[in-house]
Parts: structure tokens; C-alpha cells; sequence
């Protein structure tokens, strides 16, 4: 076919379809609508007219559809997100706690929306999240003097006075019997806290790096070290020779002078060196181990407090300080049995900061319990003055709550979990908190000490390289020996003419005797008078028939 219809030029092909289709893009609205746009099968949806496009190329891949823009009903151009949050027409009422403490994480703001705060940035984000909006209004919570009651607040949710209740609100077990809350945004759990002070100069704090064992050990080694190398160096350097006197002075000044490797002593023997090359790698760490020991000993901080986390609090009858409006004072109670009379409670940062400095005798507390993210805050705030002691010892989160059964609470949850896991949860937390540098535990003071235990390796290493110089240093000096007839050691040894009937006894305390001076001989002049024995011996060898030689082998 092919005619001129009311509509214009009508022709279909012989498979009926319509040659050149095109259409209008209509926006209804109401009774009335309005033309935005047109589609045809060449230039797709587009404003200009298809019969105008006729004949001209397109790449229709490249090319992004446009219309004029959609009006939607209630007369906006946002495009709608899907059905709006359905509460009766009216917007969603939310409980925010006005917090008079703490109140980065939430509190009242000037402008609008009249809240803001850690918890408000959360909610805000996971409530974008959502695939439909959610009117809202929020509504402070608290007279603005103090932190208002949490529970009281996640029950005024329960008894529909609100819909919801954002804020630093802990999930616990009673809470979750009134409402619904979302998955945790927030870890969280109790904890103790203490005042700290910095260690008081001690005269004697030079000792402490090393254990009393530790300190004996390293002594030890360093005279048997001494004694090890004036016995190996002793024959052949001139600087371990002389008097008695001088000699035990050498050993000590030498032993003890290789603590700061500034011994003068020069070591000639390959098995001195190797021993002393071996104490020296010894020193340079212990060295090195005493001065990290004593900085930290000298820079850590010591508790003033004899409390070492829960179980010493619950057992002391000092006062114990927690935050006001928290579930921690019913936890206290109810499961730790703590009584009533014990706590005090801590309205803003300075109440507590005063009450710890106080401490229990002068009207403060022995220690807060509060949880983990206050506390974080107060430490950093605080400048390290007060630490944590002991485990956080209850584990929780904080959560959005919703009335019981609201459908929100699950779709919020899927949103925080997708927040965490797109890494929006904690730029949201560095935006708002700061981490505590405070390393959270300390550290005993003992711990800090050196024992034995870590040093042992090296001072065995030490001590098998002192024996086997000395075995291989003796195994020498027999062989040497051995190569003397024991009754004609030559020239400056003197020579001994044992009785015919000195017995057993006698004879080996001459040999020992004898053994002795040769160790004390200078090796030159052993090596010189062997020369001259063998040479001697070939002497008297020479004119003999038979040619035997009696030289020792
Ligand atoms: N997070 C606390 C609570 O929910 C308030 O400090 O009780």
C-alpha cells in the first residue's frame, strides 16, 4: 500500500511493515500532555523531526538518546526513585539524642537539618542508599543540660512517640526486646580506664635494662673472653707479655675495654681474632639492646593505679565512674553486681578527666568504664594522660533503632553493609574521629627488661668459638711438646733431673710444671730451639752407620 493518510505518506513493504516508521514521545501528565521528543527507526529518540533526519547517515551506537526533559506527577523533573516510604503522609518522626558530651558523634546543629554528628553522616548515607525516599524530620531528644537516658529513648520509640532513633544508641538486650535495630554501624564494647603518670627519675634506672642474671652473665663473659684471648695471644704478641701484675691488669682492661670496642691491644693469632671478632658481634648487640631497653624504660609511662582491668575493679571498693544517660550503669548493676553506691556519674569530658586525676581518695574514681569509641576520643583528647587497662570486656555495635517489625530496619541494614563495604563507613569515621595514638595497653615495667632468655643464642655461639680456640690452641701447644724429650727441654727451660725414687706423683707435677713454662715460652724462640734440636739431631745422625735418625716425629 501506499497512500496519503490524515497523518501523512503511509506505505508499508510487501512483509507489512511500515516503510520508514516514526513516532512522537508524549509526556502524560493529568488530563494534558506534552511532546518531548520523537523515535524513529534511523535516528533512534531524538528532538528533531525524523523527516528531516531522512537520508543522513547516523551512528546510532555512538549516539545518546535525547528528549526534552520528563515532568513527573506533582510537577518535578527529579526522576522518582519508586514509591515513596509510605508513614500516612507524613514524614518519618526520627529521635536524635542531644548530647551535651562527645558530640562528634551526634548533636544539635543550627542549620539545617537541625542535627549533625558521625551517626547523622551514617544515616544520611545509608538512607541515600535506599531505592525509595524517606521524608524525614528530626527531632531532638534531651534537655541539652545532659545526655538524655539512652534506654528511655529506644522506648519512646517502642510506645510510637517516634519512628526511629538515630544516634550512638548501643544495641543491647533489653533494647532489642522494644524495637528493631539495623545491623551494627559502629563496634563498640566497655571498657576501663586509668590515669597514668610518667615514671619518676630513678638514679638506679641505668640497671634496669638487663635482669640481675643478665647482668652476671655479661660480666662473666666478658673476663672469660679477656682470659681467653691473653692465653691465645700470650706466646706470640709482646702486648699480653710481662710481669704478672701487668699482665692481669692487660686482662681486665682488655676484656672490658671491648664493651666500647676500644681496645688498644692488638690481637696477632688467627684464633684470638676469631674470638674476638665473635665477643665483639656479641657486644654490638648487647650493646644495642641496652640502649633501646633504657630509652624505653626511661620514656614509658606507669600506671598509678592498682587496677588491672575488670575483675580488679569489681573486687576493689574504689568509686567507679561512668558516662551519664549510658546502658553501662544498668550493666554494671544488674550483670556485674557492682552496687549502686560505687558509681558516679560523669557528665562531660572535664568530670571525667577530674574525677580520674581526683582518684578515689579525694572524691573522684578509681577508674571509668565507658565504651571503647568515647574513649578513643577522650584519650586523643586528653593527650595520653590516661590509658585503658585489661581487655574491653563486653562486645556490641551501635545501630539505628526502628519501631518492632518497621521495614526499614532490614533495608537500612542491607544500606550499612553496603556502606562498609564500599569503604563510605570509615571515610565517614576519619571525618569525623580521631584514632587514639595512644598505644591502649601498657606495658608492665619488668617486661621491658632484658633476661638471659634472649641473649643465650650468642653467648653459647661465644662460648663454643672460646672452646674450640682453646682445644685447637692446646692441641698446638702438645704436639709442640710432644716434640721435646720431656728431660731435655733446652736452654732457657730449665732442665729436670727427676730423683730415682720420687714416685708417680713427683714425676707429673715436674711434666705439669714443665708443660707450664713451655705454654709460657715464646712461640719464636720454641720454633727457634726445635730448629736447633732437629738440626742437632741430623748432626749426630750424620756419622752413625745405620742412619737412624732419633729425632722425635
Ligand atoms: N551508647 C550509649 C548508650 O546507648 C550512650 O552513651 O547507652
Amino acid at each position: 500500500m501506499n497512500f496519503t493518510g490524515v497523518s501523512g505518506q503511509l506505505q508499508f513493504d510487501l512483509e507489512k511493515n511500515l516503510i520508514q516508521p516514526a513516532y512522537d514521545v508524549l509526556n502524560i501528565g493529568g488530563t494534558g500532555f506534552r511532546k518531548i521528543g520523537y523515535w524513529s527507526n534511523s535516528s533512534g529518540l531524538s528532538t528533531t523531526e525524523p523527516e528531516t533526519l531522512y537520508g543522513k547517515s547516523f551512528n546510532t551506537s555512538t549516539r545518546t538518546p535525547h528528549l526534552y526533559s520528563v515532568i513527573w506527577p506533582g510537577e518535578t523533573i527529579a526522576t522518582p526513585r519508586g514509591w515513596v516510604f509510605p508513614n500516612n503522609g507524613r514524614p518519618l518522626r526520627i529521635a536524635v539524642p542531644e548530647r551535651v558530651s562527645y558530640k562528634d558523634f551526634v548533636s544539635k546543629d543550627k542549620s539545617p537539618p537541625g542535627v549533625r554528628g558521625y551517626c547523622i553522616d551514617i544515616f544520611e548515607a545509608a538512607i541515600n542508599l535506599l531505592p525509595y525516599p524517606v521524608p524525614r524530620t528530626y527531632m531532638l531528644y534531651g534537655d541539652g543540660k545532659r545526655n538524655p537516658q539512652y534506654t528511655d529513648l529506644v522506648g519512646q520509640v517502642a510506645l510510637n512517640n517516634f519512628d526511629a532513633a538515630v544516634g550512638d544508641v548501643t544495641i543491647t538486650t533489653n533494647r532489642t526486646r522494644m524495637v528493631d535495630f539495623t545491623q551494627p554501624y559502629m563496634e563498640s564494647g566497655l571498657v576501663v580506664v586509668v590515669p597514668v603518670k610518667q615514671v619518676k627519675s630513678n638514679p638506679w634506672a641505668f640497671l634496669k635494662p638487663f635482669t640481675i642474671e643478665m647482668w652476671l652473665v655479661t660480666g662473666a663473659f666478658f673476663l672469660l673472653v679477656g682470659v681467653v684471648v691473653w692465653i691465645l695471644e700470650h706466646r706470640i704478641n709482646h702486648e699480653f707479655r710481662g710481669p704478672p701484675r701487668e699482665q692481669l691488669m692487660t686482662i681486665f682492661w682488655f676484656s672490658f675495654s671491648t664493651m666500647f670496642f676500644s681496645h688498644r691491644e692488638n690481637t696477632v693469632s688467627t684464633l684470638g681474632r676469631l674470638v674476638l671478632i665473635i665477643w665483639l658481634f656479641v657486644v654490638l648487640i648487647i650493646n644495642s639492646s641496652y640502649t633501646a631497653s633504657l630509652t624505653s624504660i626511661l620514656t614509658v609511662q606507669q600506671l598509678t593505679s592498682r587496677i588491672e582491668g575488670i575483675d580488679s575493679l569489681i573486687s576493689s571498693n574504689d568509686p567507679i565512674g561512668v558516662q551519664d544517660g549510658s546502658f553501662s550503669w544498668k550493666y554494671l548493676v544488674n550483670e556485674l553486681n557492682i552496687a549502686e553506691s560505687r558509681l558516679v556519674t560523669l557528665k562531660t569530658m572535664e568530670d571525667y578527666i577530674k574525677a580520674l586525676q581526683d582518684g578515689p581518695k579525694r572524691g573522684g574514681v578509681a577508674a571509668i568504664v565507658d565504651e571503647l569509641p568515647y574513649i578513643e576520643l577522650f584519650m586523643s583528647a586528653t593527650k595520653c594522660a590516661f590509658r585503658t587497662v585489661g581487655q574491653e570486656f563486653t562486645k556490641s555495635g551501635w545501630g539505628f533503632a526502628f519501631q518492632r517489625d518497621s521495614p526499614l530496619a532490614v533495608d537500612l541494614s542491607t544500606a550499612i553493609l553496603q556502606l562498609s563495604e564500599n569503604g563510605d563507613l570509615q571515610k565517614i569515621h576519619n571525618k569525623w574521629l580521631r584514632s587514639s595514638e595512644c598505644s591502649m595497653q601498657l606495658n608492665e615495667m619488668d617486661a621491658d627488661r632484658l633476661s638471659l632468655t634472649s641473649f643465650w643464642g650468642l653467648f653459647l655461639i661465644c662460648g663454643i668459638a672460646c672452646f674450640i680456640a682453646l682445644a685447637v690452641f692446646f692441641c698446638r701447644i702438645l704436639l709442640q711438646y710432644r716434640r721435646f724429650s720431656p728431660e731435655t727441654v733446652e736452654g732457657d727451660v730449665e732442665e729436670i733431673e727427676l730423683p730415682p725414687r720420687s714416685g708417680r706423683r713427683s714425676l707429673r707435677t715436674a711434666s705439669f710444671k714443665n708443660l707450664m713454662d713451655f705454654v709460657d715460652k715464646k712461640e719464636i724462640e720454641i720454633k727457634h730451639m726445635l730448629k736447633r734440636k732437629s738440626s742437632d739431631n741430623k748432626q749426630e745422625a750424620s756419622p752413625s752407620s745405620d742412619g737412624k735418625s732419633h729425632s722425635p716425629s
